[in-house]
């Protein structure tokens, strides 16, 4: 297919390399950020602008990969009669691009993606079409980078898998980086949590979540908890957390 992808961040420069390497074509890369813009353009070969009226108009698919805030902004400047337009935000209804195409939709991918990955990664696609032209071209382009993990899904299920979403990866992530300022004040080797943080993450492809858990909040270790508290003095952004956690992990029980 021939693709415009719209922005030049995270989700645009990861998606924009799985389609190049699925066989599509990047006929254009436009962003506000004109430098970002070209940057992507130089890698995949292809035009940029930052002129959303110099948007080419006959791409088979137009992907909107801006800030959530900035969708709607973006799709006010945007007139694509008859082309199919999707965002890739799991929170914002596709309705915000009605005014851009009768052909509007969602390309939401369900995993963390940063410019700088190395490595691509498999990326989940939930999408979600306003007619049967959105939703089939859509659906195949979803699945060209994704066989297995394609789902179609409405703006409630986009929204309710976003807050899990976030849960998951964005609260997990803030916690290990509250660790790993601990270590450094602590004088402890973050690396050396490394084949804990591995196991813990995989065993939740064999068991629930609840039956893997450990620790001394689930085992109701108090005297532990209360040197742990003792040593958290020192950290109170921490130790706020792990007095919230410890009673969490105890009233699930
Ligand atoms: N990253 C992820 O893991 C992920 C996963 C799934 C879905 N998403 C969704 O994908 C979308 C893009 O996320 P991202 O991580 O790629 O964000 P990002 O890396 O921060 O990039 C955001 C892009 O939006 C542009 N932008 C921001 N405000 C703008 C405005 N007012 N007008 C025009 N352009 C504006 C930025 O341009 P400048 O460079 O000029 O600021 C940049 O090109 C969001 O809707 C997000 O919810 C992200």
């Amino acid at each position: 297919m021939d693709i415009v992808i719209i922005g030049s961040g995270n989700v645009a420069a990861v998606l924009g390399r799985k389609f190049k390497a699925a066989g599509h074509t990047i006929l254009q890369v436009y962003s506000r950020n004109a430098s970002a813009a070209s940057k992507l353009a130089y890698e995949w070969d292809t035009d940029s602008t930052n002129y959303t009226s110099l948007i080419i108009k006959n791409a088979d698919v137009y992907l909107i990969a801006v800030a959530d805030d900035a969708i709607d902004r973006v799709a006010n400047e945007l007139r694509l009669p008859g082309m199919v337009v999707a965002h890739t935000a799991a929170s914002v209804p596709k309705e915000v691009l009605k005014r851009v195409t009768a052909h509007y939709g969602v390309f939401y991918p369900l995993q963390s993606l940063r410019k700088e990955m190395a490595v691509l990664p498999d990326v989940p696609i939930f999408f979600d079409g306003s007619d049967e032209l959105a939703r089939k071209k859509l659906a195949a382009l979803a699945h060209s980078i994704s066989d297995e993990n394609v789902i179609e899904a409405g703006d409630e299920a986009r929204l309710k898998l976003h807050v899990a979403a976030v849960v998951v990866s964005n609260f997990v992530n803030h916690l290990y980086s509250l660790a790993e300022e601990y270590c450094r004040k602590e004088g402890i080797e973050f690396k050396q949590l490394l084949p804990l943080i591995a196991e813990t993450a995989s065993r939740v492809k064999e068991i629930s979540p609840e039956q893997s858990q450990t620790g001394p909040a689930l085992r109701h270790d108090s005297e532990t908890i209360q040197k742990h508290l003792e040593l958290l003095k020192n950290h109170p952004q921490l130790k706020n957390i792990y007095v919230l956690l410890t009673e969490s992990i105890q009233q699930a029980k």
